[in-house]
């Protein structure tokens, strides 16, 4: 665990003790638009996700979800668009989550299923959409971005046609050039001309779950776009809202997703 000096001596990294992970998904996510903390943020995503996967042209066989925490809602819209999805994160907790929805017949973020079936129009239930989801989560793996290799030698699959991620490396990276090191590091794991799909925030140093606050690290807009574009990346849209609403929740001031294409 880190823990920072001055004012920030009260932020945590240490998310195998403390990430609840129920407190953060019903709080961030158990409602979506109206009451959910950061609701702003999250119907931007969520927008997002659904234009560049109802456009029909991100699609492929494998995608893989970096940092997916206790949530499935960025796979919501893409389970349509491919055959095999796999979901990941650092922290058994969370994996524990993903696997119980996974391997039972419970359904998460009914809110925000609804929310993107009406965005379709969609005729389904949402638990026709969650099964549909499941039946195509081939694996929860471990995974950790900080390494170069970042899901190890357990995992035989090495190169996805699709990557999506949600607020998992600016929570992973202390600083600029660790930033841009980490997204070093998971991008080989997408094929030459596969998708990056990644939603963040912006100028946030920290975020709340209960009673702590986890350490995030300050972006630009320019931060992002230059990471990638130095990765290999043609960027295809950048789209960024200002926001300062965070409140007791989080320091952010705006919130980003980016879709890029590896060159
Ligand atoms: C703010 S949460 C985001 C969770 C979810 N993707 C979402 O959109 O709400 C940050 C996530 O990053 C994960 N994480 C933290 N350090 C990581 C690392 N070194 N490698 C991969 N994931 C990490 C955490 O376990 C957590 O699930």
């Amino acid at each position: 665990m880190l823990i920072y000096s001055s004012n920030m001596s009260d932020i945590t990294t240490d998310y195998a003790d403390h990430f609840d992970c129920e407190w953060y998904r019903d709080t961030y996510y158990g409602s979506v638009c109206v009451e959910g903390a950061l609701g702003k943020v999250v119907k931007f995503d969520l927008d997002n996700y659904h234009a560049i996967f109802q456009s029909g042209k991100v699609k492929g066989k494998r995608l893989l979800d970096i940092g997916t925490g206790p949530c499935v809602h960025t796979i919501m819209s893409a389970c349509r668009h491919v055959d095999d999805i796999y979901l990941s994160d650092y922290t058994a907790q969370n994996r524990k989550a993903l696997t119980d929805w996974w391997k039972s017949d419970k359904t998460m973020l009914e809110n925000i299923t609804e929310y993107i079936l009406r965005m379709e129009n969609s005729g389904e239930t949402v638990t026709e959409r969650q099964k549909t989801m499941k039946g195509k989560v081939r694996a929860v793996l471990p995974i950790d971005v900080t390494l170069t290799k970042p899901l190890g030698t357990g995992c035989d699959v090495t190169e996805f046609d699709i990557i999506t991620s949600s607020l998992c490396l600016e929570a992973a990276s202390r600083t600029l050039e660790l930033y841009r090191r980490h997204a070093g590091n998971v991008t080989p794991l997408l094929k030459k001309g596969g998708h990056f799909i990644l939603n963040g925030t912006l100028g946030e140093s920290w975020y709340r779950v209960g009673d702590k606050k986890f350490a995030s690290l300050n972006l630009t807009k320019e931060d992002i776009e230059s990471t990638y574009v130095s990765c290999g990346f043609d960027v295809i849209s950048l789209k960024h809202g200002a926001s300062s609403e965070g409140g007791n929740f989080s320091d952010y001031h705006g919130y980003f997703v980016m879709h890029a294409i590896k060159k």
